[in-house]
């Protein structure tokens, strides 16, 4: 499974990577987790307290609501792949910085060519404004739009959930839209097929036509 070797050769750069200044304040790197076949990735905005004790992605409470969500639409989390916009934790959760968003582009670009999914799935601003700049969470959350060759759709992060017990319904109807939009996008791809002409009648009935009977 080439994808699979490839994402874990890259895990092992993103846990040495040193090109901003998180490296120096996390316990470690989270480079991400999930199927390398994944056709949908959700990605969040960086690692949390659990995330950098554990290395894995969501995995505190808004990793348990993502779960959940996940759960939601028939998957398990082993089905998609999950990973953030930077990949060591900012220090005290603060928000990441545009620089440092910047220098940890190149982890995310390259993840996203390995796995080449169907749809990316941004959970709020950070991971939004990477995919649809110049745009606000409270009026494209639960749309989907094309950007370059992947499909995306951006959604509030499950934290929000969290802090503001009305986003909850919002976050959990605007996640019941993927299944229908990868099963579009399926169709979509699936090639047109090309019509097989009839064939011609039999020599002798055709002659016979020719004498009108
Ligand atoms: N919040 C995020 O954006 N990512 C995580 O991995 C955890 C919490």
């Amino acid at each position: 499974m080439p994808e699979s070797a490839d994402l874990n050769a890259l895990a092992k750069d993103i846990c040495a990577c040193q090109r901003c200044g998180l490296y120096k304040t996390a316990t470690r790197a989270v480079p991400g987790e999930g199927n390398p076949h994944a056709q949908i990735m959700f990605i969040g905005e960086g690692p949390g307290f659990n995330e950098d004790q554990t290395g894995r992605p969501f995995y505190g409470a808004a990793g348990n609501f993502l779960t959940q969500l996940i759960t939601s639409i028939g998957l398990k989390r082993e089905d998609v792949y999950i990973t953030n916009i930077v990949k060591h934790r900012p220090p005290g959760n603060r928000d990441p910085l545009p620089e440092e968003i910047e220098a940890c582009k190149p982890w995310l670009d390259r993840q996203l060519e390995i796995i080449k999914p169907k749809v990316i799935v941004t959970l709020g601003r950070y991971s939004m404004a990477r995919f649809f700049p110049g745009v606000t969470i409270s009026r494209i959350h639960g749309q989907s739009q094309k950007c370059g060759e992947y499909t995306c759709f951006a959604m509030y992060h499950p934290a929000a959930a969290l802090h503001q017990g009305s986003l909850r319904a919002t976050i959990e109807a605007d996640v019941l839209k993927l299944p229908k939009i990868l099963e579009d996008i399926k169709k979509r791809e699936q090639p047109t097929p090309v019509p097989i002409p009839a064939k011609p009648p039999p020599q002798e009935a055709r002659q016979l036509n020719l004498f009108g009977f």
